[in-house]
C-alpha cells in the first residue's frame, strides 16, 4: 500500500501559465496564500503549459525539475497553484516522495486552522471530507485506522467501499448538526428583524482590514492578525451609532478571487448574514496597488452568493499609510458612496458614523404609532431597541407612541401587526386629532 507522507512547512511552489487565464497576480497571491497557512517557500516553479497533461498535470522534464528543487531544499511539501485530479495528485506523490497538495486543500487548510466559532469548525470539517470524497482511490487513503476497526467493518467489504461508507456517516453527522446551528441563527436573524435592528455586514478582500475595523466600531476583541483569513466565522456585534440607534454589525469571511465554488456552497451560512444584510460595508485596502482588481473581484463574490443587489458603501482603510485625507464622497444622486478611514488611528471614524447615520436616516419618519392593548410585544420592543421617543395611552386603553424610524421599518411593523398598528406621521391631521385624543 502507498503511505501518504506528512505535510511539513518547507514548500516549493508550483505555478504553470496556461494560455487562458493564469497571470502575474495569481502567482503575488499565491505566495501570500501560502505564508498565510504557515508554510515557508524555499522555491518557485513555474513554466507554461498549452494544457494540463494528463499524468503529472506538468510534462515530464517539469516533474524532475521540481524533484530536484524537493531534493536540493529538503522541502516537506509542494503546493499547485492549481486544481489537480486526485490521480495526478498520487502520481506526483509518487514521484516526489512528498506531500502535494493543491489550490483548494491549501485554502482548506488555512480555513482549518482559522476556524474559530463551532459553526466555523463544522462547515471546515464539512469541506474537507467532501473534498476527500472526491480523492478515494484505491490504496490513497487508510481511514480505517482512525475509527478503531473492530466491529465496525462488513465482512466481505474492501477498503474502499468501508472508507466511502464512513465518510458518508460523518458528513451527514455533520450536516445534521449544521441544520441546526443554521436554524438558531436563522431565529436570531428573524427576531432583529423583528425589532427593526438593521444588519450592517462588513465584506472585503482578505487582510482588507475588516476584523480591525469591526473592533474599531464595536469596542469588540475580535481576532485580528496580519494572515489571510484571520476572520472565519461571522462575528455579530450590537452597535449603538450616535443618530442610527442599535444596528447588528457583522464581520464576515475575508473573499479571494477564484474562491473554489465547493466552499462558497460549505460557507453558505456564513455568507448568508451577507446576503441578508441591509447595508455592506466593503473594506478596501487603500495602499493596495491592485485595489481596483480587489473590488470588483469582491463585487463578483457579492454577485455569487446573491448579494449583489445590497446597498454598499465603500470604505478605503489603512489611509495613515498613506497620503489620504480622512474624508466623505457622495455619489451623482447624493448617497454616501465612499469614506477614507483608518481602524488603527481612528482617523475617520467619526465620518463613516455619519455616513451610517446618513444611510439610514436619509429615509426615516417620525410619528405616533397607535397600538392596541394587545400590541404590548410590539410596544417592548421598539422600548428595547430606543426607538420610542415619548408615549401616551387614550381612553381605550391604546397606546400612542412617538417614533423616529425608517419608513420601510414601520410598513413592516403594521404588516406583522395585521394592520392593528396605525402609523401617523408627524405632519398629518390624523397625527393632531389623535394626539389631541390621546392627551
Ligand atoms: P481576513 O480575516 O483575512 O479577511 O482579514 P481582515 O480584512 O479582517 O483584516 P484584519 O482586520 O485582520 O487586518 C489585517 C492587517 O491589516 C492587520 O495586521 C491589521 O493590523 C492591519 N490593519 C487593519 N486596518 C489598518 C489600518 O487602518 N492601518 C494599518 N496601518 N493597518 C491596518
Amino acid at each position: 500500500m502507498f503511505e501518504r507522507p506528512d505535510s511539513g512547512e518547507r514548500a516549493v511552489l508550483v505555478h504553470i501559465n496556461f494560455p487562458e487565464g493564469a497571470d502575474e497576480e495569481d502567482l503575488h497571491e499565491f505566495t501570500e496564500l501560502v505564508n498565510s497557512a504557515g508554510a515557508v517557500r524555499v522555491a518557485t516553479i513555474t513554466g507554461t503549459r498549452r494544457k494540463p497533461e494528463p499524468r503529472l498535470f506538468v510534462g515530464q522534464g517539469k516533474a524532475e525539475e521540481i524533484l530536484a528543487a524537493v531534493r536540493r531544499h529538503d522541502a516537506d511539501v509542494v503546493i499547485f497553484n492549481h486544481s489537480l485530479s486526485p490521480s495526478q495528485e498520487r502520481n506526483l506523490e509518487r514521484l516526489l516522495s512528498c506531500r502535494v497538495l493543491a489550490r483548494t486543500g491549501l485554502i482548506l487548510d488555512i480555513f482549518a486552522q482559522r476556524a474559530r466559532s463551532f459553526e466555523g469548525k463544522l462547515q471546515v470539517e464539512l469541506a474537507q471530507l467532501k473534498h476527500l470524497s472526491t480523492r478515494l482511490v484505491r490504496g490513497w487513503t487508510h481511514l480505517e485506522r482512525q475509527k478503531g476497526g473492530i466491529g465496525l467493518r462488513g465482512p466481505g467489504e474492501t477498503q474502499l467501499e468501508s472508507d466511502r461508507r464512513m465518510l458518508n456517516a460523518r458528513i451527514k453527522v455533520i450536516n445534521h448538526r449544521l441544520e441546526k446551528v443554521e436554524r438558531q441563527r436563522d431565529q436570531g436573524r428573524r427576531s432583529r428583524r423583528r425589532a427593526a435592528v438593521p444588519t450592517v455586514s462588513l465584506v472585503g478582500y482578505t487582510n482588507a482590514g475588516k476584523s480591525t475595523l469591526f473592533n474599531a466600531l464595536s469596542g469588540a476583541n475580535a481576532y485580528a492578525a496580519d494572515k489571510l483569513f484571520a476572520t472565519l466565522d461571522p462575528t455579530l456585534r450590537r452597535v449603538d451609532v450616535q443618530g442610527v440607534g442599535p444596528l447588528v454589525l457583522a464581520d464576515t469571511v475575508g473573499f479571494i478571487r477564484h474562491l473554489p465554488h465547493d466552499l462558497v456552497a460549505a460557507f453558505r451560512a456564513t455568507l448568508e448574514e451577507t446576503r441578508k444584510a441591509d447595508l455592506l460595508l466593503h473594506v478596501i485596502d487603500s495602499c493596495d496597488e491592485d485595489r481596483h482588481a480587489r473590488i470588483d473581484q469582491v463585487n463578483a463574490v457579492l454577485e455569487e452568493i446573491g448579494a449583489g443587489q445590497v446597498p454598499q458603501i465603500r470604505v478605503f482603510n489603512k489611509i495613515d499609510l498613506g497620503d489620504d485625507q480622512p474624508r466623505i464622497e457622495f455619489d451623482a444622486d447624493g448617497h454616501v458612496s465612499q469614506v477614507w478611514v483608518s481602524a488603527v488611528t481612528g482617523a475617520g471614524l467619526d465620518l463613516l458614523a455619519e455616513a451610517l447615520t446618513e444611510h439610514f436616516q436619509g429615509s426615516q419618519v417620525r410619528g405616533w404609532l397607535q397600538l392596541p392593548p394587545v400590541a404590548g410585544g410590539t410596544r417592548s420592543a421598539l422600548y428595547n431597541i430606543g426607538q420610542v421617543l415619548s408615549e401616551r395611552v387614550d381612553e381605550d386603553g391604546s397606546w400612542w407612541l412617538e417614533i423616529c424610524m425608517a419608513q420601510r421599518n414601520i410598513d413592516k411593523l403594521i404588516r406583522e401587526s395585521s394592520g392593528k398598528c396605525t402609523f401617523h406621521p408627524a405632519k398629518s391631521a390624523d397625527f393632531v386629532a389623535g394626539a389631541a385624543q390621546a392627551s
